[in-house]
């Protein structure tokens, strides 16, 4: 089977190479969730994007605040970026999206994978959202399909649809360096997990090759960073060529049997995220709190032995 998207990415990134058609990118490091949010931009035209960027959120009093995405703001506003797209590379489990916040003060447009909308109808469920919640993925300005162009300025960009640790999650890959969300860590810590809700090892070993069949020099930016056992800096850029040869879970001659095995007996040992609860309710609607009752306060809910 021939995958069109993927010659289509390998093609874009050689020529990108070649002509020094590259993003600038810089990563802000969120350490309470362990969340890079990178920031994209095209150096002759200063168009940029924010992927996965983060809310903060204390659960012990439901207090949310900006201090984060406040850094960014001014990172952007400083550096002159305009920013055209706010991408989320999946609904994250583990920290809310401050993508309307930050939409509501620079721009952009919104965008996630369609298959948000698998992920809006067993989210919706669990949370018993009620019909007010509309799981269409309207709450988004642009749903993205594999394939599909995301251009960044001048540079040429294409999502890649790479499902696995949900239904929904996206690679874009601008010029020469692909956002990858969550499929591939660091090489000394492997891969993200796969037990989530609408989740599926063996997709994400697929997936995972898929992105290993870009070019070796290609950059990969990570979603997420936990410090491997024995490094005491926090790294979330990598390498395809790196990755094939030493990731822990899917270097180069890891089957697809191995990988699943191995994947889902770790994914048997983790905990929920600290925040999946507040985080799905929020993300499932496009980084938006549910609408307030009565007294004018917004709440989230905790199904019980549901997860
Ligand atoms: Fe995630």
């Amino acid at each position: 089977m021939t995958d069109e998207a993927l010659a289509r990415a390998i093609a874009q990134i050689e020529s990108a190479r070649a002509r020094g058609a590259c993003p600038v990118v810089r990563s802000f490091f969120d350490e309470a969730t362990f969340t890079a949010t990178h920031v994209a931009h095209d150096p002759v035209t200063l168009e940029a994007a924010i992927f996965d960027s983060v809310l903060d959120y204390d659960p012990a009093s439901g207090r949310t605040s900006t201090h984060g995405a406040d850094e960014i703001i001014a990172y952007i506003r400083e550096a002159g970026l305009k920013i055209v797209w706010q991408i989320e590379t999946h609904a994250h489990a583990d920290h809310l999206s401050a993508a309307p916040r930050l939409q509501q003060k620079l721009g952009g447009r919104l965008g996630i994978g369609a298959a948000i909308m698998t992920v809006q109808t067993v989210f919706g469920k669990i949370f018993n959202a009620g019909t007010e919640f509309a799981r269409d993925g309207s709450q988004f300005d642009v749903l993205f399909q594999d394939g599909d162009a995301v251009p960044l300025g001048a540079l040429p960009g294409i999502a890649l649809h790479v499902p696995g640790h949900t239904p929904a999650d996206m690679a874009f890959i601008i010029g020469d360096a692909a956002f990858i969300g969550d499929t591939l860590f660091m090489p000394d810590y492997g891969t993200a997990r796969a037990d989530f809700p609408g989740g599926d090892a063996r997709q994400l070993f697929r997936s995972v090759r898929r992105l290993l069949t870009l070019p070796p020099e290609t950059r990969l930016f990570l979603c997420h960073d936990y410090k491997a056992p024995g490094r005491d800096a926090y790294v979330w850029e990598t390498t395809v060529g790196a990755e094939r040869a030493r990731n822990i879970h899917v270097h180069d001659g890891v089957t697809e049997d191995e990988f699943v095995a191995l994947r889902t007996a770790r994914d048997a040992t983790l905990g929920m995220p600290r925040l999946l609860m507040p985080s799905v309710q929020v993300n499932m609607r496009g980084g938006r709190f549910p609408e307030p009752e009565e007294n004018g306060t917004r709440y989230l809910k905790i199904p019980l032995d549901t997860l």
